[in-house]
């Protein structure tokens, strides 16, 4: 089967059909949930916590994104592979970034992710003009979590909030195919959805949004670390992790996940 395209996953948002996206770090993980239905699959740099376990995802690095980007793609034939560029690896410059995602894109990602509003504007436009695609990562962006002060809910206040849109719309204009948010009210996401037309992937971020991601280790309750209120264990009552993962693709499509328990 054909892997799912940047602009068949575009269409069907535009459409009304949600986006199913999970992280996923190897093969295994990425046969499953490929089978069970997930368009995106993620290979975050949420690796440090919920594999390497450090207590932040800056200690991740390109080499093992590269691994484990190898290991995902191997595992899996439908879904978009979506790799992370971790933290250092494309701040410094747009040609940093270039080399950094060349090498995920060569281990079998098809897009890679950038964290950061505004400031990576230039690094987005000089990636995508190169024919790399670019998913935007706005809201709480974790490997700046020692400038934010904790991992805390982003774009309260009605200046914060319009921040949130304007980064979101200026990172669309060079070339973003997807703005992926995270933590975030409710209200601020659907503005962003609305002000956009690439489509939207909320984490924390609510229901108005083109679909929803989550860590597959916290989803499945493997991770035994506190769990973000937008988390819901869907291996609670499933026979198989196959199973919690296909419950998982049906709540976001059927849209009864995220509830508003799962948001702010
Ligand atoms: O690293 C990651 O898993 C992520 C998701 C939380 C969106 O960026």
């Amino acid at each position: 089967m054909p892997r799912v395209t940047i602009p068949q996953l575009q269409e069907r948002a535009r459409k009304g059909e949600k986006l199913v996206m999970l992280t996923a770090y190897d093969a295994s993980f990425a046969m499953l949930s490929d089978e069970a239905g997930v368009d995106i699959l993620l290979i975050g740099d949420s690796l440090g916590m919920v594999v390497q376990g450090f207590d932040s995802t800056l200690p991740v690095t390109i080499d093992q994104t590269e691994y484990h980007v190898q290991c995902v793609a191997r595992g899996s034939s439908r879904a978009l592979v979506l790799a992370d560029l971790p933290w250092g690896s494309f701040q410094e410059s747009p040609e940093v970034a270039y080399r950094n995602a060349a090498r995920l894109m060569r281990a079998g990602a098809g897009m890679v992710k950038i964290e950061g509003g505004a400031p990576m504007v230039e690094t987005t436009r000089f990636l995508v003009d190169r024919g790399i695609p670019v998913c935007a990562h706005i809201g709480l962006t974790p490997q700046s979590v020692h400038t934010l002060g904790g991992y805390r809910v982003q774009g309260r206040g009605d200046d914060a909030a319009d921040r949130l849109v304007d980064d979101a719309k200026a990172l669309e204009a060079a070339g973003a195919g997807i703005v992926l948010m995270e933590a975030m009210p409710a209200a601020v996401a659907r503005r962003v959805t609305e002000a956009l037309s690439v489509p939207t992937i909320g984490i924390g971020a609510g229901p108005d949004v083109s679909g929803q991601v989550l860590v597959n280790y916290d989803m499945l309750d493997i991770y035994p670390g506190r769990k973000a209120r937008f988390v819901k264990n869907f291996m609670a009552g499933a026979p198989s992790v196959k199973s919690a993962i296909e419950a998982y693709v049906k709540a976001v499509k059927d849209k009864t996940f995220p509830g508003p328990e799962h948001s702010f």
